[in-house]
């Protein structure tokens, strides 16, 4: 903690994605992640859907839109700004909080999916911030995540657009470690063609997971 209740995280990840998002538009798009979209098959219907660092709530709000009950957690103050506005247009209802997640009351047992789509963590706190997420699934419960490899490097040298610093890259092994006891339904590490907003173009080196937790 650095002051007021704030962590050390605070200082840095609200600040820096305060400013990527305080421009016009939508940075990473309005339209749900592919991956996402293309799995969301497997959440319950009507399901509780947490969706930890939202961003500006394209996820988040496009899932409202299929009927979920979502709750959405970002620690940007302008991107929750832009997610709320986005919910408005689009006519749908979420709760939509601003909060870090490493200071976040996280609930147990008591969502149906998690969606973490691009939620990369410093390595000190990211396995505590994946069992939490599974912790926080009902038994039978299924988190969707994507997230860049560390072969992500080279499309960035190549003239790609997103990804984090080198050390908050994810590997399938990683994941696999992190969400022990879980079932893992779907894990590749694969190279797909990002189309998202500004900030996410080009040829990326990603892992895509499915994994439900133990009924
Ligand atoms: C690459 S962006 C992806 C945003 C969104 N998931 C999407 O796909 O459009 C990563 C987001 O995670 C958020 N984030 C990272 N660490 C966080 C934390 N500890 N608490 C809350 N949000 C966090 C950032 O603020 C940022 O908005």
């Amino acid at each position: 903690m650095i002051s007021g209740g704030t962590t050390e995280r605070d200082a840095v990840t609200a600040p820096k994605w305060d400013r990527y998002y305080d421009e016009e538009g939508y940075i990473f798009g309005t339209a749900p992640n592919a991956f996402l979209a293309a799995e969301a098959h497997r959440f319950a219907p009507a399901g509780r859907i947490l969706v930890p660092g939202d961003g500006e709530g394209r996820n988040g709000v496009w899932l409202a839109g299929q009927g979920f009950a979502v709750t959405s957690v970002e620690a940007s103050a302008v991107g929750v700004e832009k997610a709320r506005a986005l919910a408005a247009a689009r006519g749908v209802r979420l709760d939509i909080q601003n909060a870090n997640l490493d200071a976040w009351q996280w609930p147990i047992a008591a969502f149906d999916a998690v969606a973490a789509i691009f939620v990369h963590f410093e390595p000190r706190v990211r396995q505590a911030m994946h069992r939490r997420m599974l912790a926080a699934l009902k038994p039978g419960g299924v988190i969707l995540l994507e997230a860049f490899t560390p072969k992500h490097i080279e499309n960035r040298k190549a003239g790609s657009r997103g990804g984090p610093p080198p050390e908050m890259l994810y590997t399938g092994a990683m994941l696999r470690e992190d969400f022990t006891g879980a079932d893992i339904v779907v894990l590749r590490e694969e190279e797909v063609a990002l189309d998202e907003g500004t900030r996410h173009q080009g040829l990326a080196h990603v892992v895509r997971m499915a994994a439900r937790r133990a009924a």
